[in-house]
């Protein structure tokens, strides 16, 4: 029998992880969730707060589930005069069946293991450069933020060389996106915070129809021209083209802009572990997958249930709106011992970082492979890392990341 103790600990946890700002440490509350239920039906949330491994791993494979973001999203009267709304619902993430495994076929055959292998000698380049600049901007002693100098432009840099966005462009291309992701949480936003997100989806339309223009006019070896292929192969409308080019180029950085800001912090948090990287060069593999599950970038998806189905023991009818906490997941004792614990050496089965099932990311091996490049660039170049100054959590619900991360390093 649970507590009526736990219960309001749970609804109390569940109210605080779903109002900005994100918090450093919001990993009591997953388990303060998680000890009444692995899979808990929320008064608070008016749904279901999915928190056990197993569950999250199980709900996210299920075929019969929708998208609920999209629900969330449509819910809104008018969303289809908002077209920073219309764009985002044609992303593939938010693509339901049978829209999704057609868009899947294409993206796949666009964003190929082998386009991604094809960018390491490339990742490596632009890793030394922003590493480079992050020494040059540190020799003088002085604190230096890591996130506008490697975590947030090394990523847009990467994706920008796959996809075929001029470099100078990027980190406009960076701005206006960000303005776009305010709006993906599904409700959580402003009525500016919308129109500004609606006049930036207009303004990065117009650079990409730009690039699609060249394009048409001389193909090149990147994946704007791959998509042109699909597009002019009747694979594709118009507006596809755009919601997948558009949803690419911020899959490519979003996230693994936190992923490598969080990681240096958490290394900083555990001077063993960064020690042990340094020594043994031979753990980066492992080293990032647990960096990857500690941290867990984005801190979960949303579902809608296309029938009734039955999760950790629970008959759950359709309709009804499950959150897949991957980041209570990937904290789960069940699954992973002593889950806090940073081990780089760890070696217990995968987390659920990058979702599962058919939506599974794409981008996952991209991600682990510009982590595994620019992270022992740094810790390996400095041998004193220290915090500098004050830190700044983003605060998008959803997100796990730095805003601002000032660091004193020296060589
Ligand atoms: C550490 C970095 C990253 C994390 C944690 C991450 C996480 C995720 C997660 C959890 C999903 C599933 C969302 C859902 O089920 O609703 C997803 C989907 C996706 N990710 Fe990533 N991602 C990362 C990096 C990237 C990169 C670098 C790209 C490359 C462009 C990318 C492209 C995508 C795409 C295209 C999808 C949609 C797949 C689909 O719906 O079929 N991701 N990602």
């Amino acid at each position: 029998m649970t507590s009526d103790t736990a219960i309001e600990e749970a609804e109390a946890a569940i109210a605080r992880l779903a109002t900005p700002p994100m918090i450093e440490d919001p990993y009591p509350l997953y388990d303060a969730i998680r000890r009444v239920d692995r899979v808990y039906e929320s008064t608070t949330l008016g749904a279901y707060a999915v928190t056990g491994y197993k569950e999250v791993n199980a709900a996210a494979r299920m075929g019969n589930m929708k998208n609920g973001v999209r629900a969330a999203t449509t819910q809104r009267a008018d969303w289809q005069e908002h077209a920073s709304l219309r764009l985002f619902l044609r992303a593939l993430v938010n693509l339901d069946a049978p829209e999704h495994p057609a868009m899947r076929e294409v993206a796949s055959s666009v964003f190929t293991p082998k386009a991604i292998r094809e960018m390491r000698e490339s990742v490596e380049v632009l890793a030394r450069r922003f590493v480079d600049d992050l020494a040059e901007q540190a020799k003088d002693g002085r604190p230096v933020d890591l996130v506008p100098t490697v975590a947030s432009p090394f990523p847009v840099a990467v994706i920008c060389e796959m996809l075929g966005v001029p470099d100078s462009q990027g980190m406009l291309f960076y701005k206006l996106a960000n303005d776009w992701t305010r709006v993906w949480g599904g409700g959580n936003y402003s009525e500016e915070e919308l129109a500004q997100a609606d006049e930036s989806v207009m303004e990065l339309r117009g650079y990409f129809s730009e690039l699609f223009e060249e394009r048409r006019a001389e193909r090149r070896d990147d994946l704007i021209s791959a998509m042109l292929d699909q597009h002019d192969a009747g694979r594709i409308d118009d507006e596809d083209l755009m919601a997948l080019a558009t949803f690419l180029f911020i899959s490519g950085f979003e996230t693994t802009t936190n992923l490598i800001s969080t990681s240096i912090y958490t290394l900083l948090e555990n001077p063993d572990q960064l020690e042990l990287w340094r020594r043994n060069p031979d753990v980066t593999a492992s080293a990032v997958e647990e960096l990857i599950r500690h941290g867990t970038p984005i801190s979960g998806t949303v579902r809608l249930t296309g029938e009734d189905i039955e999760l950790g023991g629970k008959e759950i009818p359709a309709g009804r709106m499950l959150f897949l906490m991957t980041a209570g997941a990937n904290r789960d004792p069940a699954q992973f011992t002593d889950p806090d614990r940073l081990d780089l050496t760890r070696n217990e089965g995968g987390h659920v970082s990058f979702g599962g099932g058919p939506h599974y990311c794409l981008g996952a091996n991209l991600a682990r492979m510009e982590a595994q490049v620019v992270l022992p660039l740094i810790i390996n170049r400095f041998s004193s890392i220290e915090v500098g100054g004050e830190v700044e959590w983003r605060t998008a619900i959803g997100l796990h990341g730095f805003e601002h991360l000032p660091l004193t390093l020296s060589e």
